[in-house]
């Protein structure tokens, strides 16, 4: 058994533990044969209006109480954005007794990164590098969603981004595919459990299917061109990967992918999803994305859009009410067989029995009271966000501050608010259950005299959709320009008369996210003004950064003495910031994404080709480097390590057989600490150029101080293979590789190997 699956079972067994409504449905896991003759069963109870009724999905937000009473005794399969435990019960009760064929409701949500216990987002969560973690932060994200009624979260996204202008690279695992699948994965384990209706889990939906995070010139929404290299090679696996995995349900894009539009793309849904990797669950459309069908210009008419959404294969329409409203004509006329039709609302019936509803449809409202921001929920949150933050500068070790220090500033415009804490994505959330980092180093620092203060204020823009946390525009509470300066000089003070400063800065939480894209990448307002005069006096200054992308920092990447990265950390990131900060944690996390040093340098990605003049690489650019300011895969701790020793097992190595290499690690340093070692390859010739380096394994292990060990990386050999554009299949060529290890994507410890036929 794999280390990661080993501890997702754990995790597991960990969640099952608590007590269960579900317990004796657990035992009477139903078996496939059983799940789809019931699904037959009802199927040819159903009318043709019924059938539709079930491929709907309606918001709650949206529609009155009185429509969703009546859409719930009409058989409407889906909600979305119900979240009070009371209502989900009052709909579901009149879906269970007043509908005719009595077919629960499916409840939706977008459970990102939590649901009322928030923990860090999920591009922080890809940089702990550890599936384990990001499995159990799932899976607690899950117990507490479906405690509340929720039985279905729209996550994992993980669509590839290259270009962090692009605001929701903040909801995925960043440029890797290999990173990205580990990432899939590990999400839809959490999520689900052992299988679909594991007790306390929900169903995920991996999204947006398919290309999305490709959205030209980093312009949520805008069309995908993606050649079909790429798409195989890079975009498409994660996907593949959460199928794998059992992904219950697929929610397709809202874009065109080179031209079609993803939500009624036969290829995608059919041909790729279906017949290629036999996923047997349900797709759902991304919001009103069936009637966007004619607004592509794909489209002639709302009844086409229908029409050509059902036939390509979205079993579900979130939210457009086209399939209530043109389907049952379109199926009379024959455009739209009722064997599609058929088809298409099988598996929704038997996710809905699979998850037990029609046996337990109800949930235990002072259960779903008790999981609520449990002392676990926080715990596990806390102990993810220490798991996620990265550090990516400690010049002479000024990090972590001393317990005893005597005085401190903390400044900035994001250091004491609660909301901009949580990040993207926690609508249920409540602001004030946030513990900021002001309040985290409060509380970590009671014999010391802190002041907090912001400094410069940042204008927040309006929500730019519901899906956005609800926070009111705020106009600065400064106005005129002495209010400003008063401020400005007042934090400035407050550096220059602390033993040490630490510097909260970064972007608002809805400056990234849906809609939420950015055509620079500066520190919003005047926070970099700030950041450099308070530098400029020479005391000990620690930069912590919020943000959902990578921010220009190259000045402070060569000034200020420390910065640590944590994103947005979620309900408990103070409490874990401060952590991190006084050395009650150690930084693990390495980056999952390319740091580009300006936006300028975008799309920059590690697993490029390498085309001519190799030597030139860093020079691409006459104005600016054309390197990153910090690689792929980087990040730092307190402790210290050494890998050295890279040796094979074979230097040949069969077709059909493993990669064995080993590498040694050291802890040169004092502390105990977590390090990841990454494993890349390249293939040197072949029927198509291959990236310069490609992940293909990565280990995180913690070592004691002074501790040596020897680690194994077993990669099988098909993981080298790819889709080869000339050869138009996926195809493993026998060849020399490259084969490095170190602690990111410039790895230098470098040995090769051949790989021949079998
Ligand atoms: C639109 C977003 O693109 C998607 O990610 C989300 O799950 C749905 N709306 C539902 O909120």
């Amino acid at each position: 058994m794999s280390h990661f699956l080993r501890r997702t079972t754990l995790t597991m067994a960990f969640t099952i533990a608590i007590c269960s409504p579900f317990a004796s449905y657990a035992q009477n896991r139903p078996s496939d044969a059983e799940v789809r003759a019931f699904a037959d069963k009802l199927l040819n109870r159903m009318t043709l209006e019924e059938k539709i009724e079930q491929m709907e999905q309606a918001a709650g937000q949206y529609v009155t109480p009185e429509r969703a009473n009546e859409l719930a005794k009409k058989g409407v399969g889906s909600f979305l954005f119900f979240t009070d435990p009371v209502r989900i019960n009052e709909l579901q009760k009149i879906a269970v007794t007043q509908s005719r064929l009595h077919i629960p409701l499916l409840f939706g949500y977008d459970v990102i990164h939590g649901f009322r216990t928030i923990f860090p987002v999920p591009l922080a969560m890809a940089s702990s590098w550890d599936p384990g973690a990001v499995a159990k932060a799932q899976s607690m994200a899950a117990l507490e969603a479906r405690a509340a009624g929720i039985q279905w979260a729209f996550t994992p996204m993980v669509d590839i981004a290259r270009d962090p202008r692009w605001g929701r690279i903040m909801e995925g695992a960043g440029e890797d595919p290999y990173l990205g699948e580990q990432m899939a994965a590990a999400q839809v384990h959490g999520l689900q459990g052992d299988y679909i209706g594991s007790p306390d889990h929900i169903l995920a939906c991996v999204k947006h299917f398919a290309g999305y995070g490709a959205a030209i010139g980093g312009r949520d929404y805008d069309s995908s061109d993606i050649s079909d290299e790429l798409l195989h090679n890079v975009y498409l696996r994660p996907y593949h990967s959460a199928v794998k995995a059992g992904v219950a349900t697929v929610m397709s894009a809202y874009m065109d992918l080179n031209g079609v539009p993803a939500s009624a793309n036969p290829w995608l849904l059919q041909d790729v999803l279906r017949k290629d990797w036999g996923f047997k669950g349900f797709v759902v459309s991304d919001w009103e994305t069936s009637k966007s069908l004619q607004t592509h210009g794909f489209a002639a008419s709302l009844q086409d859009a229908a029409i050509r959404s059902v036939n390509a294969g979205v079993n579900m329409e979130m939210t457009s009410n086209l399939y209530r409203d043109y389907l049952p004509a379109a199926t009379q006329a024959g455009t739209v067989t009722s064997a599609t039709l058929d088809d298409l609302v099988r598996p929704i019936l038997e996710m809905k029995y699979r998850l037990g509803l029609f046996t337990n449809p109800y949930i235990d409202v002072a259960r779903a009271q008790q999981i609520t921001l449990s002392t676990q929920e926080r715990e596990a949150s806390r102990q993810t966000a220490e798991k996620t933050a990265v550090l990516l500068r400690n010049q002479a070790n000024i990090l972590p501050l001393r317990k005893d220090i005597r005085s401190l500033a903390i400044i900035g415009p994001l250091a004491d608010s609660q909301v901009d804490t949580l990040g993207s994505w926690s609508i249920h959330a409540e602001r004030q259950d946030t513990i900021t980092i002001a309040q985290g180093l409060r509380e970590k620092l009671p014999n010391t005299k802190i002041t907090v203060t912001k400094g410069v204020e940042i204008e927040r823009p309006a929500p730019a959709s519901i899906f956005d946390a609800q926070v009111p525009p705020t106009k600065a509470v400064m106005t005129t320009d002495e209010e400003r300066k008063t401020e400005f000089d007042h934090a400035l003070e407050a550096a220059r008369t602390a033993e040490a400063t630490v510097l909260v800065l970064g972007e608002l939480q809805n400056m990234s996210g849906e809609r939420a894209s950015r055509a620079t990448l500066t520190l919003p307002g005047r926070q970099e003004e700030l950041l450099e005069a308070v530098t400029a006096l020479g005391k000990p200054v620690v930069l912590v950064l919020m943000t959902g992308r990578p921010l220009d920092i190259t000045w402070a990447a060569s000034h200020v003495p420390a910065i640590l990265n944590v994103w947005y950390p979620g309900t408990e990131g103070g409490h874990a910031v401060a952590n991190l900060l006084t050395g009650d944690a150690n930084p693990s996390g390495h980056l999952p994404l390319t740091w580009p040093r300006e936006v300028g340098q975008i799309p920059l990605f590690y697993n490029t080709n390498l085309t001519q003049i190799p030597d030139d690489t860093a020079h691409r650019y006459w104005d600016t480097s054309s390197l990153p300011l910090y690689p792929f895969g980087f990040g730092l701790s307190y402790a210290g390590f050494e890998i050295s020793d890279l040796a094979l097992a074979s230097a040949k190595v069969k077709s059909n057989s493993v990669i064995q290499a080993s590498v040694k690690i050291k802890n040169t340093s004092a502390v105990t600490g977590e390090e990841v070692v990454q494993l890349y390859t390249h293939q040197r010739a072949g029927s198509a150029s291959r990236p310069v380096r490609e992940l293909k394994g990565f280990q995180k292990l913690a070592l004691a101080p002074g501790e040596t060990r020897t680690i194994q990386f077993s990669i099988p050999a098909d993981e080298l293979a790819f889709w080869s554009p000339l050869l138009r299949k996926t195809v493993l060529e026998p060849g020399a590789f490259d084969l490095w290890v170190g602690n990111d994507s410039s790895a230098k410890l470098h040995t090769s190997f051949e790989v021949i036929s079998h």
